[in-house]
């Protein structure tokens, strides 16, 4: 045997030849045998299904007029549980028509009667690298399948990476905003918190969540151009101080302007101080024309300025503020947002 074909009895390929001529069984498993492959033979569908049932086949070379079950059926049988099976349809000339319907229901090849062994050898060698090459590029396919997901994931990974890392340098910047008056620690996280749990509330999206987080933990970024000594005064503020003070949401947006990332945001910074009937700063804007995230912000922006100590006052009793909020309804506060406030107890976040 040459070399060549040494190598191909290594795969051992087995092949179920299925004929109700004991004669053709027999020349034909003896020929592939030569061939280096492992046959197995049976005289009809029924007795073929219960081989393929029991072990792994290669290939199928199948008659199709046999009593019990025919060809057909049993290519069909078999393509419903193995539909990358190969099976070689062997037929008499008078049933040609019946080979090229079982082409059609996905047989590999159909060989005529008397069949004429190199040939079905030739069809034999061919089905079986057919079958190589689909496995080998359904793994391949399987492979690629898998890297795609691998590299997606570990994008998704470094993506959630650099956003937390993002946020949290804001946070710091928010810290930093804080600081800068020490009666206002945590000030701007628990307005982020706060704004956050109203937008849930009013069914913003993920995205827009996203950004009144930025907005919410900067809305004070301004305070960063206020002197220290107006921020931190121990006594009631003059009206120039007061006048001064205000400046800084216009403050906020000329830092952040140039930042495309914070382009966004900078609506929610500039009209944190608007009031809902027009009488806020900077713009006077009223209702709805002030952005809804401003809306929400200057909520808990209120709320945790009254229930945190001052300079020239102690802490106002939750009841108080809760009832000074409430007569601030419509004017200072929307509405809406203020009712959500108060129902869903957002305040003891
Ligand atoms: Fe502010």
């Amino acid at each position: 045997m040459k070399p060549m074909e040494g190598a191909l009895t290594l795969r051992e390929d087995q092949i179920l030849i299925v004929d109700d001529e004991e004669v053709i069984r027999t020349v034909l498993a003896k020929r592939l045998e030569k061939e280096g492959y492992s046959c197995t033979t049976a005289q009809n569908g029924k007795v073929a299904l219960a081989h393929f049932y029991k072990n792994t086949f290669s290939l199928i070379i199948s008659d199709i007029k046999m009593p019990e079950m025919d060809g057909v059926e049993l290519l069909q049988k078999v393509k419903a549980v193995d539909p990358k099976m190969k099976m070689i349809m062997v037929t008499a000339y008078p049933e040609i028509d019946l080979a090229v319907n079982a082409m059609r229901l996905g047989a590999y090849d159909f060989i005529i009667k008397p069949a004429d062994l190199d040939l079905i050898v030739i069809s034999v060698k061919k089905a079986l690298e057919s079958k190589r090459l689909e496995e080998e590029i359904e793994a391949y396919h399987n492979r690629m399948e898998e890297l795609v997901e691998e590299r997606t994931a570990r994008l998704q990974q470094a993506y959630r990476i650099l956003k937390k890392s993002h946020i949290d340098s804001v946070k710091v910047l928010a810290e930093a905003i804080d600081a800068k008056d020490p009666y206002t620690r945590g000030h701007s996280d628990r307005v982020k918190r706060m704004s956050l749990a109203i937008a849930r509330e009013m069914g913003f999206s993920e995205e827009k969540l996203e950004n009144l987080e930025y907005g919410a933990l900067l809305h004070d970024i301004g305070k960063i151009g206020i002197k220290d000594e107006v921020l931190r005064k121990q006594t009631p503020l003059s009206a120039e101080e007061y006048q001064y003070i205000r400046e800084h949401p216009l403050i906020g947006v000329k830092i952040l302007e140039g930042v495309e990332f914070f382009k966004d945001k900078i609506p929610m910074i500039r009209h944190h101080h608007e009031h809902y009937d027009g009488s806020g700063y900077p713009d006077g804007l009223a209702g709805e024309a002030i952005p809804s995230e401003a809306r929400i912000i200057s909520l808990p922006d209120a709320f945790d300025a009254m229930t945190s100590a001052r300079p020239h006052r102690g802490i106002m009793p939750l009841q108080d503020v809760l009832a000074e909020l409430e007569r601030h309804k419509g004017k200072q506060f929307d509405p809406q947002i203020l009712e959500i406030f108060q129902q869903k107890k957002i305040y003891k976040l």
